[in-house]
């Protein structure tokens, strides 16, 4: 199990320069001067269509996390740069919305309804039988950097109540302790 305050995530192999840590993984707290001038390249390559917009926080935000999963510090330090605002401002745009990330998340996210409809049939023995299988906690990465498992609200599936979301993917109704069949197909992908 790694927690998500300890897990590093690998941006570019062997180019990033990581405060004199030569292992290629960006801690989520680095801030510019930690990284390398590629990586601060390729964010401003990512906002230049925003450049001096300050209106272009979201879309800046939306694409770096499409880069690296999720808003690494020196990223938003950037963004503020390139968007002429501070990082103050930056911050607290990605933090009002759930879509923004400032720690690393897995390849796949899961995410367990725990609205009242899959709660009522069995969202938390799925939610556990998952975390068992997968050895992690909600909101924390697997060892091998596949999945993170996070509890959400309904989805608007209630039909197919209890609903597990992988990625963009709805399963129902899942069997509570067959919760993990699903896993399958997204481990498969990856061999
Ligand atoms: S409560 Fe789970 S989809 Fe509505």
């Amino acid at each position: 199990m790694a927690s998500l305050d300890s897990i590093r995530q690998s941006v570019r192999g062997s180019d990033a320069d990581v405060g004199g840590d030569d292992s290629g993984i960006i801690p989520a707290e680095a801030g510019v001067e930690d990284v390398c001038d590629e990586e601060v390249d390729t964010v401003r390559s990512r906002v230049a269509p925003h450049a001096g917009d300050e209106g272009g926080i979201i879309p800046s935000l939306q694409a770096v996390q499409d880069e690296y999963g999720y808003l690494p510090r020196f990223a938003l330090q950037v963004i503020a740069d390139e968007c002429d605002t501070t990082i103050a401002r930056v911050y607290g745009t990605a933090s009002f919305y759930s879509q923004f990330y400032f720690e690393p998340r897995g390849e796949h996210t899961i995410k367990v309804c725990t609205g009242t409809a899959c709660h009522v049939k069995g969202a938390d023995d799925i939610s556990e039988n998952l975390q068992d299988e997968l050895d992690v906690d909600t909101d924390e990465v697997t060892d091998d950097g596949q999945f993170t498992i996070e509890h959400v609200r309904c989805v608007g599936a209630c039909g197919l109540a209890p609903v597990v979301v992988v990625d963009d993917n709805v399963h129902g109704p899942i069997e509570p302790g067959n919760g993990t069949e699903i896993l399958d197909e997204y481990t498969d992908e990856e061999a």
